[in-house]
């Protein structure tokens, strides 16, 4: 049947009807009375989202990654010691990032599924005696595996040190607790088609007191990304370059949705989806790739059965049901399938995927 299909895979995620509408509508003028009220309440949003009061957020008309190398860009010098914490794909992407602007990258990798290590991370910036190590960057829920870094302690170790935390929040955000201020993360990134419940095409960044002061002292070229560029706008309600219209006003549609829900609410709702999910794939017999103590709540790794592959299981959701779920990414493609569970996603839609996975594992075994 058409129009039926349904994504559960860590994004982009189904969208509510609700947004879909916003993104519907003729696009207004940006540099309108009307548009800077809009985008001026996503600002407030944001901030409500990360519990901050001290960072300024920005907008970019640009993917997740477009504000990974927007963070790295604004605070960095050619030569700087960086510290990148790898639990997968994205972990690694930062530190790439990081290399490509002429930073001496360290990466402190884990195996896949693994979480960060805090002793290990302890120890590494103890011997790191002349407090070198300028810049470490972290993702809290690395999406190719489905494991989550336990982000506060991470900031407490790295604060004690004195170097500058930035964190990849794409699949957190929206998602799980992120404390901006309480646990003085200096610079944090998302993306507009996890939690927040629009398509891709938005990125958000969040900057600290301190990471401010890091960027009146960096000589990594930008422009685009600028954030003075971005804040001189800002204070005058407004944005440097002309951002996707449509996409800010189907944001504050998603954020009064948010609101309206309560971001403890939401924390929780996440939680008990990952919870459930977990529980259940386990009571078909299915292994997961994460241990309890470490899943993310936003993103579910799954091994095949034996004998199964990657690629039967996913045209078996995709044909018979018309499910998308997603394969793995880079070492782990065609090793494990992952079911997105974040964003506009209810308790519904997880007992559903349940009865499905049931099924298209009877159909493959038979
Ligand atoms: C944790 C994480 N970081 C960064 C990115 C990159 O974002 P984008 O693909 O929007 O550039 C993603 C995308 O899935 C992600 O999941």
């Amino acid at each position: 049947m058409q129009d039926k299909s349904f994504l559960m895979i860590p994004g982009p995620t189904p969208v509510p009807e609700s947004v879909l509408v916003e993104l519907a509508r003729h696009p207004i003028g940006h540099r309108s009375k009307e548009f800077s009220d809009i985008f001026m309440s996503c600002i407030e949003g944001l901030k409500w989202l990360g519990k901050t009061k001290n960072s300024d957020a920005f907008i970019y008309t640009a993917s997740g990654t477009g504000a990974m190398e927007a963070a790295i860009a604004n605070v960095l010098s050619p030569g700087d010691k960086v510290l990148s914490l790898v639990i997968g794909v994205f972990g690694k992407r930062f530190g790439q990032i990081a290399q490509t602007f002429g930073a001496q990258v360290e990466m402190l990798t884990v195996d896949p599924g693994k979480v960060i290590d805090l002793k290990v991370l302890e120890q590494k910036l103890h011997e790191d005696k002349n407090k070198e190590i300028k810049v470490v960057t972290v993702t809290h829920s690395e999406t190719a595996t489905g494991a989550a870094n336990d982000l506060e302690k991470i900031a407490r170790i790295v604060k004690n040190h004195g170097s500058l935390l930035l964190v990849d929040a794409v699949t957190s955000l929206g998602c799980m607790n992120v404390e901006i201020d309480k646990w003085e993360l200096d610079v944090v990134i998302s993306g507009s088609q996890k939690g927040f419940m629009i398509p891709p095409g938005l990125s958000f960044i969040y900057v600290s007191p301190k990471a401010w002061e890091y960027n009146k002292k960096s000589k990594c070229p930008k422009f685009y990304w600028d954030f003075e560029k971005h804040k001189k706008s800002l204070d005058e309600q407004t944005t440097p370059f002309t951002p996707n219209v449509s996409f800010v006003c189907a944001l504050k549609k998603s954020f009064e949705m948010m609101q309206k829900e309560g971001l403890e609410n939401i924390i929780q709702r996440h939680d008990r989806l990952k919870t459930r999910l977990r529980a259940g794939l386990k009571e078909l017999g299915l292994k997961l790739l994460t241990e309890d103590k470490d899943a993310s709540a936003a993103i579910t790794a799954i091994y095949p059965p034996d004998g199964a592959s990657i690629s039967d299981i996913r045209s078996a959701y995709k044909k018979d049901w018309d499910i998308t779920i997603a394969n793995g990414q880079d070492t782990l493609k065609d090793k494990i399938f992952r079911i997105g569970h974040l964003g506009f996603i209810s308790d519904r839609d997880i007992e559903m995927t349940l009865v499905v996975t049931e099924k298209v594992f009877e159909k493959l075994k038979s």
